[in-house]
């Protein structure tokens, strides 16, 4: 069956003092794409997310152990420790498909699958009152850590292991590196499961790896979809035709845009579903490009929501910024708008609108209401939001990343500007 597809729409952002050439860089481009796929296989190179779309087996090994996991029936939640690229990937994710509300909805409505917490941070309020709601002798604990011995993962991992006791570790699954870290000594030496995140797969670009696809399989999306879906996003960033390689507009034109002053890139989706895919991406895009004093500003946004708030600034603020919408053509489960006009004719306007088209409606006036004010904006549409299309847009956003950072003339794949901080609270700590 026809899926349908992933369009971007240019219309906003030509003609708006933007200088470009889009066609001039295709052999630039060209040569990037020819060197990242002929790269990951190289441990060095730090390219081996590309080779996730196609690891069928390890996606099929992940749903059988979820699927074991859950008709055992043993647990009823799920709690996520990790931080960072251990961490936002599968938030993105779960609360773009499985809406932020998920926990609260009944084991039935989740077909059986787990409610899911993330605990993300040092803020002992929070790593409290999660630990305090959950049945503790009902939940799978999933410590996420690439190194293995990240201090955000590792203290909330120890107090959960203080309240619990004796079963902490029958009650865990680590994924980490194979062979290195605390992690995996701890994992080997307790007889922990472990899943591992392949060495040359970086912590942001490893959502398609264990660390996104066990919590989301667990919390019951279908991940085979999610693998198709980022099979075909890659064919499709192979491509050299620049008018069909989405990634590779997104990367020029947030290129061309910086060059011309505009250093703030705006991503907006149209869904509070989305917000938390929002922040995954922000981090993707400044760790890996915020380097050699280069690097535009990612900014979040939510529509409708800041149109009650960001919008007077992204209109009539600075013109700095490029936006990029996402919208959903076709939204899940829309509500029809109820006609009560009998009771007031204003509430005519509303009456017999489905509430996703009205939303799609406001996109559509924002856009316009920005481009009569030449602020450009480009539009990324998706048929559905599903496993299938969500995946493809996160596949095309990491390799739009990774392109800027080839046309910005920096290494996308590394953070030595985290590192420092991270040393003096080591330092700190001892
Ligand atoms: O993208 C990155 O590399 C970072 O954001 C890491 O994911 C984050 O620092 C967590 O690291 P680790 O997985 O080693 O605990």
């Amino acid at each position: 069956m026809d899926k349908g597809k992933i369009k971007i729409d240019l219309s906003n952002y030509l003609n708006n003092d933007i200088k470009t050439d889009f066609a001039g860089y295709q052999p630039k481009i060209l040569e990037a794409i020819n060197k990242l796929y002929n790269s990951k296989d190289q441990m060095e190179a730090m390219t081996g997310w590309l080779n996730l779309p196609h690891d069928k087996k390890m996606y099929k090994n992940i749903a059988e152990t979820s699927k074991k996991t859950l008709d055992e029936k043993k647990y009823e939640h799920l709690l996520v420790i990790g931080i960072g690229g251990s961490s936002l990937g599968a938030q993105a994710l779960l609360e773009g498909l499985n809406t932020p509300l998920w926990s609260r909805l009944s084991k039935g409505k989740r077909k059986g699958a787990l409610t899911i917490d993330f605990i993300d941070n040092l803020d002992p309020q929070i790593i409290r009152t999660v630990l305090s709601r959950l049945k503790l002798n009902k939940t799978l604990f999933l410590i996420i850590s690439k190194g293995g011995g990240t201090l955000e993962t590792i203290v909330p991992m120890l107090i959960a292991k203080e309240w619990i006791e004796e079963d902490f570790y029958k009650q865990c699954i680590f994924v980490t590196t194979e062979g290195k870290g605390l992690l995996y000594k701890l994992g080997n030496e307790k007889n922990i499961p472990m899943f591992y995140i392949p060495e040359n797969v970086g912590g942001r670009y490893s959502v398609f790896s264990p660390v996104g696809l066990l919590p989301a399989s667990l919390c019951g999306l279908d991940i085979l979809e999610i693998q198709k879906g980022i099979e075909d996003a890659d064919n499709l960033c192979r491509e050299v035709n620049l008018k069909t390689n989405i990634a590779a507009i997104i990367a020029l034109s947030a290129y061309f845009s910086y060059a011309s002053g505009k250093n703030i890139f705006v991503l907006m989706p149209y869904s509070t579903c989305l917000k938390r895919f929002v922040d995954w991406f922000v981090q993707l895009w400044a760790e890996s490009l915020g380097k050699n004093t280069k690097g535009s500003t990612p900014l979040s946004a939510i529509g409708a929501t800041d149109q009650h708030s960001q919008i007077q600034m992204f209109n009539e603020g600075p013109n700095d910024k490029l936006i990029c919408f996402l919208k959903i053509n076709k939204h899940k489960r829309d509500l029809v708008v109820p006609d009560f006009s009998f009771e007031s004719e204003e509430l005519k306007l509303y009456a017999n609108h489905k509430v996703g088209k009205i939303l799609n409606l406001e996109l559509d006036a924002t856009r316009k209401a920005l481009g009569e004010r030449k602020r450009p904006n480009i539009l990324i549409t998706m048929p559905e939001l599903n496993e299938y299309f969500l995946s493809q847009v996160m596949y095309h956003l990491e390799f739009a990343t990774v392109l800027m950072g080839n046309l910005l003339g920096i290494n996308p794949f590394d953070q030595p500007g985290v590192e420092l901080a991270k040393k003096y609270t080591k330092e700190a700590l001892s």
